[in-house]
């Protein structure tokens, strides 16, 4: 082999091949091909038992020193290759700190989830605990066993929708007590908020909307507890100058039944457009709880009473906050959630 033309030519095929590499991977390629297992610099070394043996040592110098050459020269251009690898990457990676950021808008709690905070947390100070009945019923429980059987005429007030002939949409959480007093023995103590369904459509009623019903049965209540309970929840929600009064009315489930009063906020009981001149504003259905209801779940009625109120969550919301038409309230925009933020 012609030794020093072979070691030149390849020097100078390893500068024609570095000079205009442009990435790691095709460097490593190149690398590969001269200095590799099978490449052309250790095969020149496998080729030295073919030459005389007094030869050998002088070539097997140039060789090594050749190799030597190579990998610097090899190291040089990587680093090089390296750095303006990482270059590119910065400049693609660069961000501008001093930029505005992509706000997230905020929402705002809706007006109904204001008010059943509300109530929850004045209910609960008062020991009540939450049960969140169901949405889908049984005739049973939302009529039957609320003393309002088939031909009862107060089904007319609460005509529903019917899911087949056995379930229904709930007219009224009160549904929800049957079941606490079917599972639970007396004394009973609880708040229920929840969807109802009725097919009334207007300024005031909407075909779905929310109720909160409480529930008390023990030994020795009375109306005046149930008087007493309302006082204290009408100041805490419409303000501490706040009255209550009863007025005669009728539910199948309480006897006797009450319509709830509380005395107009806005003018302080002298009359104005809110209370319609009459310086009160109905607020809620309450009521004792009527012995056929105790029976039919299975309470002695001899032993224990109770009284059960319930309430439109959407007119307390349009009471206190001013909102005239309920429509209002379920169409989901944030700008009009965010006046009632609190
Ligand atoms: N469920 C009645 C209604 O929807 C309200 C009510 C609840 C009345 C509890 C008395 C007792 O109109």
């Amino acid at each position: 082999m012609d030794n020093i033309r072979d070691i030149d030519e390849i020097k100078a095929r390893i500068e024609e091949a570095v000079k205009d590499i442009k990435s790691s991977a095709t460097m490593r390629e190149i690398k590969m091909k001269f200095l590799g297992k099978a490449g052309e610099i250790p095969s020149l070394m496998k080729k030295l038992k073919d030459l005389p043996p007094e030869e050998r040592p002088a070539m097997g110098k140039v060789i090594n020193a050749l190799r030597e050459w190579a990998e610097g020269r090899f190291n040089e251009f990587e680093k090089m290759v390296k750095a303006a690898e990482m270059d590119e990457r910065y400049q693609k990676e660069k961000i501008d700190v001093t930029l505005p950021g992509n706000r997230r808008k905020k929402g705002a709690y809706h007006p109904d989830t204001l008010i059943v905070d509300e109530l929850v947390s004045v209910f609960a100070g008062m020991g009540f605990e939450i049960y969140e009945g169901r949405e889908i019923e049984t005739d049973y429980y939302n009529f039957t066993a609320l003393n309002t059987p088939k031909d009862h005429p107060a089904r007319d007030m609460q005509d529903t929708f019917y899911l087949g002939a056995d379930y229904l949409l709930r007219t009224q959480t009160s549904a929800g007590q049957v079941h606490v007093m079917e599972s639970k023995k007396p004394p009973i103590k609880i708040l229920s908020p929840g969807k109802v369904y009725r097919p009334d459509d207007d300024a005031t009623h909407s075909p779905m909307f929310s109720q909160m019903e409480g529930l008390v049965v023990d030994k020795g209540i009375t109306l005046c507890d149930l008087k007493g309970m309302l006082d204290e929840f009408a100041k805490k929600i419409f303000g501490s100058g706040v009255k209550t009064r009863l007025r005669p009315s009728y539910f199948p489930f309480t006897e006797p039944s009450v319509e709830v009063d509380v005395s107009c906020f806005e003018c302080g009981g002298k009359g104005c457009k809110l209370c319609k001149g009459t310086g009160w504003i109905e607020v809620l259905g309450a009521g004792m709880v009527n012995r056929a209801v105790l029976e039919n779940c299975g309470i002695d009625p001899d032993e224990y009473t109770g009284f059960a109120f319930g309430m439109g969550i959407e007119r307390i919301a349009m009471l206190k906050y001013g909102i005239n038409n309920m429509k209002l309230l379920f169409e989901g925009d944030v700008r009009f959630s965010k006046q009632f933020r609190v």
